[in-house]
């Protein structure tokens, strides 16, 4: 929930904000000196603080520009007395965002300016996330792992990052890492310098989709008492990701295609066509093609956002990045829970490499910090792998003979297991010792021997 703080002596003032905003679902605090106000600002974090600058303990502009240099997100509007114009100037000099004067006879532009700076601050948040630490965590060099699939998709983050591509569509099982690569792509790229907005189709309603992505006007429907700017265009000149996009209804679907066709749209009760330049990257772990089929999903939607197809196949088709995934995140978790296990040991890396991850590389991550968190060894042993990695009996990947089949010699069975096993790796001979619990040599002079029959 958004969150108000008026710093202002008079009473009546500080109901009246309240009363007024109380009915936008925004919380409001009030304080009625500077110092008390600096206290709750600590306290309550509001994500904007409507300050009067004549205050009975200190000087306005005082207040504001220790707020401004404690929390440099938070908006600030002033509140003055009439005519008292060039002290507002003043103070927006100092980083007040706007002013309202004394009394206020017109709530709307109460409304209006806490609607507004409640957007500002929202975009700054978000621009100071992406400058801060965090737009590191995003760089396609954090997407690990060495399988062929991977290292194509860390290539292709980078060329996307390069071009004008307007429409990226990223499929892939749940925890195969779509999330990970929209934020890459976003923070490869130029438009680095703009927000990244995401909303998650499945979580959101009809109604509020449509007012979601492209705002409405005030008035527009029962309560929508303020103009509000939308996901589409606070993602202006940056990205915006729609997660889960198998999930949005036929009647958002063709608003969402228009949008999509005409780079424009309207906002919910407006009449002006807005123009944005926004990079859409959806997501979804439904194969959105069967759905079309099944008539789930407009086909003319599909093609329209499957401009770039991004296919990020499930961890059990990639196997090689198994390992490097899992020693990455023991890295990580030695960091975060200040620990130093020192690594895998050999048989751990086996059941991790033949267990089928249908959680793919969340379920690893989730497991590798479980076990970083209650490890007391040395390094991650296999015993303590939870009991789908080591109770479970190994199905037999080796198909009987029927019994009217010729039975075949022990040799041919372990030749044709081996054969599989490396098809499995797609050839890679270590990683196949590694899955078959034999050194490389071993496998080398096993695959040389010729079988009987
Ligand atoms: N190649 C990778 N390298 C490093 N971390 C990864 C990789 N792939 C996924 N992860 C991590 O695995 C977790 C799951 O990834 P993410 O949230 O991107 O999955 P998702 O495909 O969006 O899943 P869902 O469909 O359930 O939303 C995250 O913690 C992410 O950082
Ligand atoms: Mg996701």
């Amino acid at each position: 929930m958004d969150s108000v703080l008026v710093i202002d002596d008079e009473r009546n003032i500080r109901t009246l904000v309240s009363r007024v905003l109380t009915q936008e679902q925004i919380e409001v605090h009030g304080a009625g000196t500077g110092k008390e106000g600096l206290e709750l600002v600590d306290e309550v974090s509001p994500d904007v603080v409507l300050l009067d600058l004549r205050l009975p303990d200190t000087d306005g502009i005082q207040v504001l520009r220790e707020l401004k240099a404690r929390y440099p997100d938070t908006g600030v509007i002033i509140i003055t007395a009439f005519g008292q114009i060039e002290t507002a100037v003043a103070a927006m000099k100092s980083g007040a965002s706007d002013y309202l004067e004394k009394p206020f006879e017109h709530l709307d532009k109460l409304r209006l300016a806490v609607g507004r700076a409640l957007d500002e601050v929202r975009a700054r948040r978000e621009l100071s996330r992406l400058h801060g630490q965090e737009a590191g965590k995003y760089r396609a060099d954090q997407i690990i792992g060495e399988s062929r699939a991977t290292r194509q998709l860390r290539e292709m983050i980078a060329q996307l990052a390069r071009s004008e591509a307007h429409t990226i569509l990223i499929q892939g099982e749940s925890g195969t890492g779509k999330e990970l690569v929209a934020r890459g792509l976003h923070y490869e790229s130029a438009r680095r310098a703009f927000p990244f907005m995401e909303v998650n189709c499945a979580a959101i309603t009809d109604t509020l989709f449509e007012s979601e992505l492209f705002g409405h006007e005030k008035g527009a429907f029962t309560d929508a008492k303020a103009t509000k700017k939308g996901l589409m265009e606070l993602a202006d000149r940056g990205t915006l990701f729609l997660d889960e996009v198998s999930e949005v209804s036929p009647g958002c679907q063709a608003k969402l295609l228009r949008c999509l066709q005409e780079r424009m749209f309207k906002r919910v009760g407006g009449v002006r066509d807005i123009k944005v330049d926004v990079r859409v990257i959806a997501a979804t772990n439904r194969p959105l093609e069967t759905l079309v089929r099944d008539g789930k999903f407009r086909e003319d939607l599909y093609y329209r956002l499957n401009v770039i197809p991004i296919v990020i196949p499930p961890l059990r088709e990639r196997r090689e990045d198994i390992v490097p995934l899992a020693r990455h995140f023991l890295a990580e978790a030695n960091r975060t829970f200040h620990k130093a296990i020192k690594g895998l040991t050999a048989e751990t890396e086996r059941h991790l490499l033949g267990y089928a991850w249908p959680g793919n590389v969340r379920e690893l991550r989730n497991l590798i910090e479980r076990l970083v968190i209650l490890g007391t060894a040395e390094y991650l042993e296999a015993d303590q792998l939870p009991g789908q990695f080591v109770s479970r009996v190994e199905p037999t990947p080796v198909v009987l003979p029927e019994r009217s089949a010729k039975p075949v010699s022990l040799a041919t069975v372990e030749r044709r297991y081996i054969e599989a096993v490396l098809e499995q790796v797609h050839g890679n001979k270590s990683e196949a010792a590694k899955l078959l619990g034999i050194t490389r040599q071993t496998l080398r002079k096993k695959l040389a021997e010729q079988p009987a029959d």
